[in-house]
């Protein structure tokens, strides 16, 4: 790419380019790429087919499609992803999130009913925030601490939650699982992505996720479940109301008997677009009361 070229020929040449290197969806990608470098809409694009490019926007734009090229998160290129009804920013070092853990999200809110009292709910390990903060703007009585062990989703979840103005509904704190909530706080709901990927996959997975997203947010262990076995028990005394959480294809019968274990009733599993079981459910049962009590 060099002198004043066309943008439409720009956007053919990255297509090319990606198509050569595997990226997937390499049309939607170099559209993406180029309307986020000219700060335009992806349609916006066709109607400026013709408008040249500067060398500073030709600068910019090879810069971004050389980090694609090497397989980083398309997400961490422009900064922002979308999910459920909400915007988030992602920042490289943090998970970007998926489509799947909007089950979680949809799960959440079929159980988490809407009261005048606030609703109070961990979201452990946080990363961009996604879970906790797609939750808190859909239910206005919900209050969420956000927990995580990685000080750069900390500082993702904090951006979000500035950017879309949950300040006075949401708490981000650091630490291992629920252990960062003070003693004295109420947590009602309990959810959570944690890691669950076994350790051996993880280097068989696509490079976006093997060469770059972190292992603290995949590594769950040998089989992919021991987060799971120090959460849910740990959960299930401290929520009120019930534990949701997202688990690995073929993982939701094991975990369902991790839920039963822990006394949690009511144990339901929902299916991401897949048809994969993807969600696991359970709720404490009635008179059993929590480690803690709300001040
Ligand atoms: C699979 S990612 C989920 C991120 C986000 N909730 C989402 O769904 O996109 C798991 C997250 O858990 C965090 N994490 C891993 N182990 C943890 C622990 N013991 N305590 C708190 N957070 C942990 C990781 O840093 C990572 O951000």
């Amino acid at each position: 790419m060099s002198g004043l070229v066309p943008l439409v020929d720009v956007l053919t040449r990255t297509e090319r380019w990606f198509r050569e290197r595997g990226i997937p969806s390499p049309r939607l990608e170099s559209e993406l790429i180029l309307a986020h470098v000219l700060g335009m809409k992806r349609l916006e694009l066709y109607l400026a087919h013709d408008r040249p490019l500067s060398e500073d926007e030709l600068g910019a734009l090879r810069a971004l499609v050389a980090r694609r090229g090497k397989r980083e998160p398309l997400a961490w290129i422009l900064g922002t992803a979308g999910f459920h009804a909400i915007d988030l920013h992602i920042v490289p070092g943090v998970l970007v999130p998926r489509p799947d853990t909007e089950t979680l999200v949809d799960a959440a809110l079929e159980w988490l009913t809407d009261t005048e009292e606030p609703i109070y709910v961990a979201d452990v390990g946080s990363g961009s925030g996604a879970i906790g903060l797609a939750v808190a703007t859909a239910r206005p009585s919900v209050r969420v601490y956000a927990i995580d062990r990685a000080p750069e989703a900390l500082e993702c979840t904090r951006r979000n939650v500035t950017a879309l103005g949950l300040e006075q509904r949401v708490a981000v704190l650091r630490g291992d699982l629920l252990a960062p909530i003070p003693a004295e706080r109420p947590v009602d709901w309990v959810l959570s992505n944690p890691p669950y990927i076994p350790s051996r996959q993880l280097r068989t997975l696509q490079p976006e996720v093997s060469k770059w997203e972190p292992r603290l947010a995949l590594d769950g262990g040998h089989d992919g479940l021991d987060v799971y076995r120090t959460l849910v028990p740990a959960a299930a005394r401290r929520a009120r109301q019930g534990v949701l959480v997202e688990v690995g294809a073929g993982q939701a019968p094991q975990v369902s008997d991790l839920f039963r274990r822990a006394g949690l009733q009511d144990i339901t599993t929902w299916r991401d677009l897949a048809g994969i079981s993807r969600v696991v459910g359970g709720r404490c049962a009635p008179g059993t009361s929590p480690e803690q009590h709300p001040a």
